[in-house]
């Protein structure tokens, strides 16, 4: 019989068959011709198959999965070499087929195996094939693999979502400069009616004079004098407006009651035109390091803004007042009015893009256009408070940047 010609005897051996049956891993003793000569208590409570039903037979006539002529080699030179070796049971290949419980595992039905095989008794040419079982490490690493697969497509998505909101942001920006120019040429234009019309008036006097013969030397070198300067008022107008476009690459030592004066020259005569009085409360050897012009631009959209909300408001003291405090690291600015404030409802959005309630004569950019200024370029803090019918502008700017 088979089964007493290929039983392992285990009392010519140091082993232990206690040892071996109740190892918790698979154990199965075989010779070079893959006979079984024992099958391990494990293996039988997982196979369901027992050892007297295999003693003798060819392991790869029972287990069709295993590939012959890997495993021979691998006896072959377990034995030759004095040396273990190893069955790599990878994810789609296993010695022994043991059906696992599908419900545990998510990605494998069959528990995958690594298999050491041992030179066990060399006279007899007889190798044991250990058996572990590898299926929650294997499940592991599918885990991980579809985990990292996972990430990765999220972080190229973020890639793709980050590029598109780099894009729409430099459009917006685009979009509001441009706003901000169409603005800036209206500006230039109110600003030079005044000394145009002075001009047409000085021209027309003297050729009235002249026409009347009562045209004298001296009073037409007065009238030339006052062209000449208004001619270089209005070229230093539009000197200044084509400064204030072109965005600061340097950072300059700023007196900020300089800049206030400036933004306020551009604005003083839609002031005074709704009967604005302005107010400036500020040390007036007060300075920050920052980019100049950004931040005259920022302050003429704030005050802009006052005396817009003064022309729906019919107020009789109309107040726009600035204060420039100094703090430790901090220069706050305070721009405030009473036009009226800003209803509870829509004083979130007033710093979100395109958000206006002035129909077609407000963008809607200027808000937003000042708090991407002061926020990301000079690194300071916007924020604006409705109280009292009044609308009050707070920027913080660190002293120097
Ligand atoms: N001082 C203020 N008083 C009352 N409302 C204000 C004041 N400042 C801003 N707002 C409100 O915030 C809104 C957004 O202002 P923002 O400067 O961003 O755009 P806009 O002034 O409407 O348009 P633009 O600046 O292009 O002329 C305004 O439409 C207005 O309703
Ligand atoms: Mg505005």
């Amino acid at each position: 019989m088979a089964q007493n010609k290929t039983q392992y005897d285990f009392r010519s051996t140091l082993i232990d068959k206690k040892i071996v049956t109740t190892m918790n891993n698979g154990v199965i003793i075989l010779d070079s011709e893959l006979r079984i000569h024992h099958y391990n208590r494990w293996l039988e409570i997982h196979t369901h198959i027992k050892e007297k039903e295999l003693l003798g037979e060819k392991l790869t006539d029972i287990f069709g999965e295993i590939k012959e002529k890997t495993l021979l080699r691998k006896i072959r030179t377990a034995l030759r070499m004095h040396t273990p070796t190893y069955y790599t049971a990878n994810t789609s290949h296993y010695l022994i087929p043991i059906k696992i419980n599908q419900i545990e595992n998510a990605h494998f039905s069959y528990m995958q195996q690594d298999v050491s095989i041992i030179p066990f008794d060399e006279q007899n040419k007889l190798v044991a094939l250990i058996l572990t079982d590898q299926t929650n490490m294997a499940n592991t690493n599918a885990l991980l693999a579809a985990y990292v697969k996972k990430i990765k497509e999220l972080n190229e998505q973020l890639l793709k979502e980050k590029e598109l909101t780099e894009i729409q942001h430099k459009q917006l920006l685009a979009n509001s400069r441009s706003a901000a120019m169409g603005e800036m040429i209206s500006m230039i234009a109110h600003q030079w009616r005044q000394p145009l019309s002075l001009i047409t008036t000085l021209l027309a006097n003297v050729k009235i004079k002249k026409e009347l013969h009562t045209l004298d030397e001296k009073s037409m070198d007065d009238s030339f004098v006052k062209i000449d300067n208004t001619v270089k008022y209005l070229s230093e107008t539009i000197n200044d407006f084509r400064d204030y476009f072109k965005p600061n690459k340097v950072k300059l030592e700023v007196k900020l009651a300089e800049l206030f004066n400036k933004s306020i020259f551009f604005l003083k005569d839609e002031m005074t035109q709704y009967n604005i009085s302005y107010s400036l409360d500020i040390d007036d050897n007060l300075s920050v390091y920052t980019y100049k012009n950004e931040l005259l631009q920022s302050i003429i959209n704030i005050i802009k803004n006052s005396i817009d909300a003064f022309k729906t408001n019919d107020i009789t003291e109309k107040k726009i007042g600035v204060t420039v405090k100094t703090l430790k690291h901090h220069i706050s600015i305070i721009i405030e009015d009473n036009a009226g404030g800003i209803e509870h409802e829509i004083i979130e959005k007033i710093f979100e893009p395109y958000f206006s309630t002035k129909n077609k004569n407000g963008t809607g950019l200027g808000l937003y256009m000042c708090r991407v200024i002061i926020v990301e370029h000079l690194q300071g803090e916007i924020s604006i408070e409705s109280q009292n019918n009044g609308t009050k502008v707070t920027i913080n700017l660190p002293k120097k940047i």
